[in-house]
């Protein structure tokens, strides 16, 4: 079947969450399913893993900029982003799938764009010792990102009031299942893989240059000062925001009178979101299901 771009596509109406092996998902994540689960890994392959709305763009960008900011050629530079780091489980009719973009990627190494669960990775990701980075964001600015997100994002479900998605939110009915147990489940992966780098969107807003060097570290990476100066420059959120191979404005698939996808990149803006009574409620929630005490979240920095 001939593919037509992301910037043209026709779109499918708004997809339904339904229960996927204990995970809220919708068939955009799901259609392409026996081909991401037998999805060959390669040993250098490299997966960028999130929960939505964690910053996988931004990490995906300066990961691009690392690997291939020096050496790429005029016309890779003006790709977007999403076709230089594809989304495996991303299956929009008509659309190439994730899992077929990156077959015929052909840069070495593959950077590899996730919301699965943990549970969810195909496993040859394990049986080739992949190096994974995993971004965790905290859950109020994440829940309010996601809102805003899906006010737009025209390819998932219609997010209602902001009450009911802040409720539904704690439920867990979301794309890609409960924040809560995202972050936590891949945080315990830790514990008996050593090749994953765990790290926070709070400290990267905090101090972008100290969690690049963590990352280069990760990866085995000695860029010049020189170049780190030029990335650092280039994946500021105000940067970023003006640079339409990142920013998702020529995407069809997003209402940009709704929301833009380079929002507002701050940490606490959830203030400006959470009444009183909804905050209290949050934390208490929050408390039950966050047991463990070394996964500790910034909500302001
Ligand atoms: P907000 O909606 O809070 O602004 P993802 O790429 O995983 O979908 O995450 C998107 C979130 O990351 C958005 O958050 C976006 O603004 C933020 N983001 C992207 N680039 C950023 C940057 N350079 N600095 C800070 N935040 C950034």
């Amino acid at each position: 079947m001939a593919k037509v771009s992301v910037t043209s596509v026709e779109l499918p109406p708004r997809p339904q969450l339904f229960d996927f092996h204990g995970v809220s998902m919708t068939n955009i994540f799901t259609d392409n399913w026996e081909n991401i689960q037998n999805f060959q890994a390669r040993p250098d392959d490299i997966l960028i893993a999130t929960y939505p709305k964690a910053g996988n763009t931004w990490l995906s960008y300066i990961l691009d900029l690392l690997y291939f900011g020096q050496t790429s050629p005029e016309h890779r530079t003006s790709l977007s982003i999403y076709l230089k780091v594809p989304n495996l489980e991303v299956a929009i009719p008509s659309l190439q799938q994730g899992t077929e973009m990156l077959d015929n990627l052909s840069t070495s190494p593959r950077l590899i764009k996730t919301h699965l669960p943990v549970q969810f990775i195909p496993k040859s990701f394990w049986e080739q010792n992949c190096r994974i980075i995993y971004m965790a964001r905290n859950a109020k600015d994440s829940v309010v990102s996601f809102f805003h997100f899906e006010r737009m994002a025209l390819i998932h479900p219609e997010p209602g009031d902001w009450n009911s998605y802040l409720q539904r939110f704690m439920e867990g009915k979301m794309v890609f299942g409960p924040w809560h147990d995202h972050v936590s489940t891949w945080r315990k992966k830790k514990e008996n893989y050593s090749k994953l780098h765990y790290m926070f969107y709070e400290d990267l807003v905090e101090d972008t240059g100290r969690e690049i060097d963590k990352l280069c570290c990760f990866l085995g990476l000695s860029p010049s000062a020189e170049e780190k100066e030029t990335i650092l420059g280039k994946v500021q959120f105000d940067k970023m925001k003006t640079n339409d191979t990142v920013n998702h404005s020529k995407y069809r698939g997003m209402d940009l009178k709704k929301s833009s996808f380079m929002r507002k990149g701050k940490v606490g803006d959830w203030k400006n979101h959470f009444t009183v009574a909804q905050n209290e409620e949050f934390d208490e929630d929050y408390k039950k299901k966050m047991k463990d005490p070394t996964l500790q979240f910034r909500t302001e920095v």
